[in-house]
């Protein structure tokens, strides 16, 4: 089946109409997704959201690959991106190799890659090899250790030349597309004013192409604290915990299952 979105479908609607992206790990929701968004993102937040881990460092290629098959098989119709886990991509032929299981394993559109000047190489080499590049810079949680934690970038005048010097230098390199995270939005609006791919915004205001959020924060399946930037469209952990309770009480009490559920 065809697909709603290629590369230049997207990059054409910059300036036209703002391209929405939710991030998926499963069928089931991917399924939900589909023909909804404009793009799907397997995010190595499902190594926290999804599999209970304190951060994204420790999601390898095989979980990205098992989550991104599923993704897949839920949405046929959608453009999907699938992300690099940490440490698959520290030198632009591993880079290439890992991103060419995702093209061989999966059906995946393109993949996304963490980093602004220093990463210029393997985008370059990634873009040469037939591979299609979402770049992300701003706040990069895959450097949150080595950064000693999760810092809102732009603040400053180095901040903010450092992070719109990585935008140019990503698009110049090849990506199509740009993920900017946790920034200033006067940083976010220079960037999508001066770039001419897309650049899709989380926690980086409004003046961007797009907006990237995760399904489960957005949805409200995880709970447990929301960051400033997300906004909760569904009450999705507080139902669920209501449903539970609500079946385990008509099972207690012989209320289910009723006669029209019995052969
Ligand atoms: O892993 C992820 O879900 C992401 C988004 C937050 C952009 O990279």
């Amino acid at each position: 089946m065809k697909k709603r979105h290629t590369i230049k479908s997207l990059q054409k609607m910059k300036g036209v109409e703002k391209i929405a992206m939710i991030t998926a790990y499963d069928a089931l929701f991917s399924n939900l997704f589909d023909g909804e968004i404009d793009i799907i993102l397997v995010g190595d937040s499902l190594n926290m959201s999804f599999r209970g881990e304190p951060d994204t460092l420790s999601a390898d290629m095989d979980i990205m690959i098992y989550h991104t098959k599923a993704v897949c098989k839920g949405a046929t119709n959608t453009f999907i991106v699938a992300d690099m886990p940490f440490g698959t991509y520290t030198t632009k032929e591993e880079a290439l190799s890992n991103s060419i299981r995702f093209y061989r394993e999966t059906c995946a559109d393109a993949v996304k890659v963490e980093g602004g000047i220093e990463r210029t190489e393997t985008i370059r080499y990634l873009t040469q090899n037939g591979i299609a590049v979402v770049g992300h810079i701003g706040l990069m949680p895959q450097s949150f250790r080595g950064e000693g934690g999760y810092f809102v970038k732009g603040k400053d005048g180095d901040s903010f030349q450092k992070v719109l010097n990585d935008g140019l230098a990503v698009e110049k390199a090849g990506a199509f597309m740009v993920v900017v995270e946790g920034v200033k939005e006067e940083l976010a609006k220079e960037l999508a004013e001066n770039l001419t791919i897309p650049v899709i915004g989380i926690g980086a205001g409004k003046d961007v192409d797009g907006q990237v959020l995760v399904w489960s924060d957005m949805l409200g399946f995880f709970d447990k604290f929301k960051p400033k930037f997300v906004k909760r469209y569904l009450d999705g952990g507080e139902l669920v915990r209501q449903s539970v309770a609500n079946y385990v009480k008509e099972v207690k009490e012989g209320l289910f299952p009723a006669k029209e559920h019995i052969y």
